[in-house]
């Protein structure tokens, strides 16, 4: 079990992207269309990690191209940083989901998908390098600081990977998509309001990290 054995040698992301085409990691690939690896800018000064595709990332093989993608573009536009400039990837490359009927219905993934799946995400943090890496929920912030880390405490602060590169964990876009009439536009300011200490992060001198 695990990634490990179906990295390749190069650790670019073009060879990085090839090889997960094929990763057999886990059992996730075997019901999935297609491995969704993250997409965006080689060279971004910000990487967002999000918890796994859904339905529509499934099917075109693009990370957070769906609802969820809808709401993080916006808070990224609301918080001034482009999309463009950005890396954007999964804690998990296959969609994880149960049937019911002809629908396809998000099944979180559990801690053993997560850390076999690691092995991708740290690749693309490593070949990327980020100034600040965004961790969107609990599954990619618990990925890369483990299965304590509760984002309810800890959002919005500057944290550091075991890398020592900064990090800033906050909800997930679809938790806005769930949250009811009364509560979203709150969650949403929220979100946004991270996302402005990631910007403001960026402006701090390099840390060298190693
Ligand atoms: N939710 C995620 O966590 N990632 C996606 O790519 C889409 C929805
Ligand atoms: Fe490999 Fe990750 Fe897909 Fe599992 S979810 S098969 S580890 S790419």
């Amino acid at each position: 079990m695990g990634a490990e054995e179906f990295l390749p040698h190069s650790r670019s992301l073009s060879d990085l992207r090839q090889a997960a085409e094929s990763c057999r990691g886990c059992d996730l690939y075997r019901d999935a269309h297609q491995t969704v690896f993250g997409e965006g800018s080689q060279h971004a000064s910000i990487l967002l990690v999000g918890e796994q595709p859904g339905d529509q990332e499934d099917r075109r093989g693009e990370p957070f191209v769906g609802p969820a993608g809808r709401i993080l573009d916006q808070a990224l536009r609301d918080a001034d940083i482009d999309r463009t400039q950005t890396y954007v990837t999964n804690a998990v490359k296959h969609f994880k989901f149960v049937e019911r009927g002809k629908r396809r219905i998000h099944k979180k993934p559990g801690r053993t998908e997560v850390v076999a799946c690691r092995p991708w995400l740290l690749a693309e943090i490593e070949a990327v390098d980020p100034r600040v890496v965004v961790l969107l929920g609990a599954t990619a912030a618990q990925s890369l600081l483990g299965p304590q880390f509760r984002i309810t405490k800890s959002r919005g602060e500057p944290l550091h990977l075991e890398d020592g590169r900064s990090a800033v964990a906050t909800t997930h876009p679809s938790a806005i998509l769930r949250a009811g009439d009364d509560d979203r536009e709150a969650a949403f300011a929220e979100l946004v309001a991270d996302l402005r200490v990631v910007a403001e992060l960026l402006d701090e001198p390099r840390r060298v990290h190693g």
